[in-house]
């Protein structure tokens, strides 16, 4: 028997936005190794297709996609569009997708802050809003929102990414309270560095010190946060060190953190100082 013969058809669903690549993709085999059906959500491209095909072989789950640009006012309403006709149930709805940046501010043009916050943000928001009455049928439910360890901290040349991500943990934690004894579990991930492309495994050579050692890779992190999600965890720290950085920095005043922080990037030149 093939492994498309012995596909999964329960009916529900998995969503993952930006799931053909980086930790998106380590989600996506992550769910699919343990029986989850998947809809993936990305950039179109022509691999799309066989990417899905390749799930479905590999595992025996049920896995479509749909390519679209998460940065376009559209996008949360083609999704619901795509989801509504076709029936999908939804049970798991992982807001993956976000674009980093790190770059002095005023160097970047403002076109690529409104991509950034489109995507890192604003839809984020608007595809949990359109997603709630079908996760909410599908319960119990589980929202997972990519965080990050940077959004607790003020981080020089990573301003309105880390401005972003602090905007993901406030709007988990209040919508956790919110949905409490709807069926929907909240879950928000906050990693440190995850050498999930070039780009990023690049940023990471440039860190020092504890950012340097607590990297993960999007494999591990995926396998722990799906791990810790099912048991309910509600606030994901993978990694112990990045757990104890954080404990820790509560206890320290503002002007030390930033000092700390400051030590653990790379900087290049920062109006020469
Ligand atoms: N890597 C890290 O160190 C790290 C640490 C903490 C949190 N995170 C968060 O984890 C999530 C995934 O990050 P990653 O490192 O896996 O990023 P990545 O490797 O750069 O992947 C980003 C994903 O987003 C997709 N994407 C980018 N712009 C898009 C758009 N306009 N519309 C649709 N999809 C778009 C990309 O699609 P294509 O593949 O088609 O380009 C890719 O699948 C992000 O929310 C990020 O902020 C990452």
């Amino acid at each position: 028997m093939t492994a498309l013969q012995t596909m999964n058809t329960d009916s529900k669903f998995a969503l993952i936005t930006a799931g053909s690549s980086g930790i998106g993709a380590a989600f996506a085999e992550e769910l699919a190794s343990r029986g989850h059906n998947l809809l993936i959500v990305a950039l179109p491209d022509e691999i799309l297709h066989s990417y899905s095909e390749k799930i479905q072989e590999r595992h025996g789950v049920i896995c479509h996609t749909l390519g679209l640009d998460l940065s376009e006012e559209n996008a949360p309403a083609e999704i619901e569009k795509w989801v509504t006709t076709n029936g999908f149930s939804i049970n798991i709805l992982i807001n993956n997708a976000g674009i980093g940046s790190k770059e002095i501010f005023e160097n970047l043009p403002p076109e690529f802050y409104r991509k950034q916050l489109m995507v890192n943000v604003v839809n984020t928001t608007i595809i949990t809003r359109v997603l709630l009455g079908n996760l909410k049928k599908s319960g119990p439910s589980y929202i997972l929102n990519m965080g990050s360890l940077g959004g607790f901290f003020c981080i020089p040349e990573k301003v309105s990414y880390v401005a972003s991500k602090a905007f993901i943990h406030s709007f988990s934690n209040s919508l956790r309270c919110e949905l409490k004894g709807s069926g929907i579990k909240v879950v928000l991930v906050c990693p440190g560095g995850v050498t999930s492309n070039p780009n990023s495994t690049q940023i990471i050579s440039e860190m020092k010190g504890l950012a340097r050692k607590s990297v993960l890779n999007p494999e591990k992190l995926a396998r722990v946060t799906i791990d810790r999600m099912f048991r309910n965890e509600t606030t994901i720290i993978p990694g112990l060190l990045n757990q104890s950085f954080l404990h820790a920095s509560r206890f320290v005043p503002p002007f030390l953190k930033s000092l700390v922080i400051n030590r653990q990037f790379e900087r290049k030149s920062r109006y020469g100082a």
